[in-house]
């Protein structure tokens, strides 16, 4: 028997157990053996499943979670949003994944969010692409509001009925968009052109920004090191903190940041952060081949070399993890892509990605199954 931590010992829930008398008060069944209750499977928290899937970033999560939390107990404050966040940072730092990561746990795909690109908000007369025209106004039939009730309830799920609103990147929206978010963040509600009220209550309300981002990047490299993959401790992210409060309060009314929840600094990945974001990233790219190619799926075994190489050629100042994910793309995956249109990788076969000695690319070499079975 092992004797696993967390382990509790009791009575047999099989149909047949009985309880015979022992000496020991210990629960037996017939078969006359202590019985084990199987762990009680309880999903891991919020909090936990975050950190699964957003790397580093622990000051976003601890400050997201309890009002995850509020909203699921019920006790989130009525007639404003369940939460509020404006996450700032360089990047390519995780802050757009953060809600997507929040999305999946709580919904279980990170496409359940409703997504306003305020990059296509940038003119005055775009931000009523959001809300519609009023009747009678020209392209009132044409424009159907982005900002819906229906909108907004499609993106909650059977799981749970919080609806995740995000506002990408919103310094590149028009100053309009900051008065309409204003009645959002204050009451919950929104006034669309044909005069109806979309209702915010059930809602997490995420907005993202690279304000001060620039003038992080500059202090740290004036010093506060830690892009170069050392915790650079509190007094970089205090440092990085005071940066962005500064750059949010200079575009950013009063009012407006008084509805804010929490304003989170997210910090430029060290090489321990890119190091894992590597392996989340390839262990998608394997369940992708696994789940998309079926029959012909194959499997990739990748050296540490040309792991190394990955996260040499993927580390940047400028774009954070995305040149990452980009390096992954062109040298890995689209290399991969057309061995596998070109049918060289047979169904079954184990691809060896390896740096190729002085090299500016992988090597990457199928073996067959018969190949495999002829080395072992
Ligand atoms: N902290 C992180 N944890 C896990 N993946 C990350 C992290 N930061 C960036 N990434 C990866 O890089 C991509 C771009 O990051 P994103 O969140 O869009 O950056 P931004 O901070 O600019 O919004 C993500 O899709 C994700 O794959
Ligand atoms: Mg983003």
């Amino acid at each position: 028997m092992d004797g696993a931590p967390g382990g509790v010992w009791l009575y047999s829930l099989q149909r047949n157990s009985i309880r015979v008398p022992n000496n020991n008060n210990f629960p037996i069944d017939r078969s006359n053996r202590f019985v084990r209750r199987p762990p009680l499977v309880t999903p891991p928290g919020v909090g936990v499943q975050l950190a699964q899937r957003l790397v580093g970033q622990t000051q976003a999560i601890e400050l997201v979670v309890p009002y995850v939390r509020m909203f699921q107990a019920g006790l989130a404050p009525e007639g404003r949003p369940a939460g509020v966040f404006l996450l700032l940072g360089p990047t390519g730092t995780g802050k757009t994944r953060t809600v997507e990561a929040l999305a999946e746990v709580m919904h279980g795909s990170e496409k359940n969010v409703l997504r306003i690109d305020c990059g296509e908000f940038q003119m005055e007369h775009e931000v009523a692409k959001l809300i519609g025209a009023p009747p009678g106004y020209l392209g009132h039939r044409e424009t159907q509001p982005m900002l819906t009730q229906q909108k907004v309830n499609a993106v909650a799920s059977e799981r749970s009925s919080l609806s995740i609103v995000l506002f990408d990147e919103i310094e590149k929206a028009a100053s309009s968009l900051n008065r309409l978010l204003l009645g959002v963040l204050d009451k919950a509600a929104l006034k669309l052109g044909d005069n109806s009220t979309v209702n915010f209550e059930r809602t997490m309300i995420f907005m993202t920004s690279n304000l001060g981002a620039e003038a992080m990047m500059n202090a740290l490299a004036g010093g506060y090191g830690f892009a170069r993959g050392m915790a650079g401790g509190a007094a970089a992210e205090n440092k990085l903190e005071a940066i962005g409060r500064a750059a949010v309060r200079r575009r950013f009314s009063p009012e407006f940041l008084n509805r804010i929840d929490a304003v989170v600094t997210y910090h430029p990945l060290g090489e321990d952060a890119l190091r894992r974001i590597l392996e989340h990233q390839l262990a998608n790219l394997q369940r992708h081949i696994t789940g998309r190619l079926g029959a012909r799926a194959f499997r990739l075994d990748i050296s540490e070399g040309a792991r190394n190489w990955l996260i040499e050629k993927g580390t940047s100042q400028e774009f954070g993890a995305r040149e990452l994910k980009r390096v992954i793309l062109r040298q890995l995956t689209q290399p991969l892509a057309a061995l596998v249109a070109s049918n060289r990788v047979p169904p079954g076969s184990l691809v060896h990605v390896t740096k190729r000695r002085g090299g500016e690319a992988l090597s990457i070499q199928p073996l067959t199954p018969d190949q495999i079975r002829g080395v072992a």
